[in-house]
């Protein structure tokens, strides 16, 4: 039996009868969600911004991590993850060379983005040739490495027995956002036979259950000559990405959505233009999504709702209390001086709640939970 609910909007006092379209003057309109942005909303018109407490107390709290201070490793299985729970996990990857080792997942599915450098992905489904801003889509169970002659810097997320997918979008229709035809797979081509016939031992380096396990061969196992199916390694590259965009309504983050799992969405923030309708707001709304922690990291550009931001930096904002645009980026919103945003801002949604690692104060930036107290300055719409 489905949940009752109530369908209709109730309202109390004074409010805009469009969510995120002429908010009344003097209130800061902050989203009250659940499900994401898909299930049950209301807006709430605050006198003050709903982040401008001026205290935190606790490890549960909002952060901002500077991934670019944290160590190298040749296998990502030798990195730790950043933020993980039982149903999947976060690394920042830096790799210096070429891989010595395979590599396996045997945990789920995991997904690449390829933040800095170039290289070549061996895998068992064939070669493909890597640049800056390609995931890769690793299905279980792949073996895998990397090939580069510079270093490489990849952001890395796990789905815990669970797999990655491209979402339903609905009205939208299925080629939008991006053609399923845009997908790249590997290459049985020259390059995956040459590496192939690799003389020598081969090590493969698993990871189950949290675990890890070295596993010998006297050749190089990625040696297929030849496959078929509708499971195999799958890229797409950011700029592939063509945004869904409003002028005249904040879209909500949700519309971006580029590859999700059952407990996991990750959705691409790419360029696009703002809203140009006079009423309508230019930067993410506040809000409290109540049923899911989230992360920002940013890939390339500016991100528009966090001047703070540098590409290779990650916020953390978990459930449980409200966030939004930081007072400078709000300001230039409302004064609507920017037109467009050039950033490419990966957004990772938890269903469920996340660990932080014990990380240094160089990754781990003290007082973000405060990053919000200039709102107190007079700073009201
Ligand atoms: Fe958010």
């Amino acid at each position: 039996m489905s949940q009752p609910r109530v369908s209709f909007p109730l309202a109390q006092g004074t409010y805009s009868r469009q969510a995120h379209v002429a908010v009344p003057p003097n209130t800061f309109e902050r989203e009250h969600a659940r499900d994401g942005f898909a299930g049950p909303v209301s807006h709430l018109y605050h006198r003050h911004a709903p982040t401008s407490w001026t205290s935190w107390v606790g490890p549960h709290r909002p952060r901002l991590l500077d991934l670019n201070e944290l160590p190298g490793a040749d296998s990502p299985w030798s990195v730790r993850p950043v933020v993980f729970n039982s149903r999947g996990s976060v690394r920042f990857w830096k790799l210096a060379s070429s891989m010595k080792t395979l590599c396996r997942n045997a945990d789920g599915d995991t997904l690449l983005l390829l933040h800095r450098g170039a290289g070549q992905l061996f895998c068992d489904y064939g070669h493909l040739e890597i640049r800056e801003g390609d995931f890769l889509l690793i299905p279980r169970g792949t073996m895998w490495r990397i090939e580069t002659s510079g270093s490489c810097e990849f952001l890395m997320v796990e789905t815990v027995g669970d797999r990655f997918t491209v979402p339903d979008r609905g009205m939208l229709g299925q080629h939008a956002q991006f053609d399923p035809a845009v997908l790249d797979i590997p290459q049985l081509d020259a390059a995956h036979f040459a590496q192939a016939d690799m003389p020598g031992e081969w090590q493969v380096l698993g990871k189950r259950a949290g675990t890890t396990f070295q596993v010998t061969y006297p050749h190089n196992p990625l040696d297929v000559v030849g496959w078929k199916g509708d499971l195999c390694v799958l890229r797409l590259n950011v700029d592939q990405i063509r945004p869904v965009v409003s002028p005249r309504y904040h879209l909500p983050p949700s519309v971006h959505t580029t590859f999700v799992s059952e407990r996991i969405a990750i959705c691409a923030f790419c360029p696009r233009p703002l809203e140009s309708d006079p009423q309508a707001q230019r930067v993410p709304f506040f809000h409290s999504n109540e049923d899911y922690d989230e992360l920002l990291f940013l890939h390339r550009g500016n991100f528009f709702s966090k001047d703070h931001l540098r590409a290779g930096m990650m916020t953390f904002h978990p459930s449980g209390f409200s966030h939004g645009p930081a007072p400078k980026a709000y300001r230039v919103g409302q004064q609507r001086s920017r037109d467009h945003t050039d950033e490419i801002g990966i957004n990772i949604d938890f269903r469920d709640p996340l660990e932080v690692a014990d990380l240094s104060a160089a990754v781990d930036i003290p007082d973000y939970a405060l990053s919000w107290t200039e709102y107190n300055e007079g700073e009201k719409r």
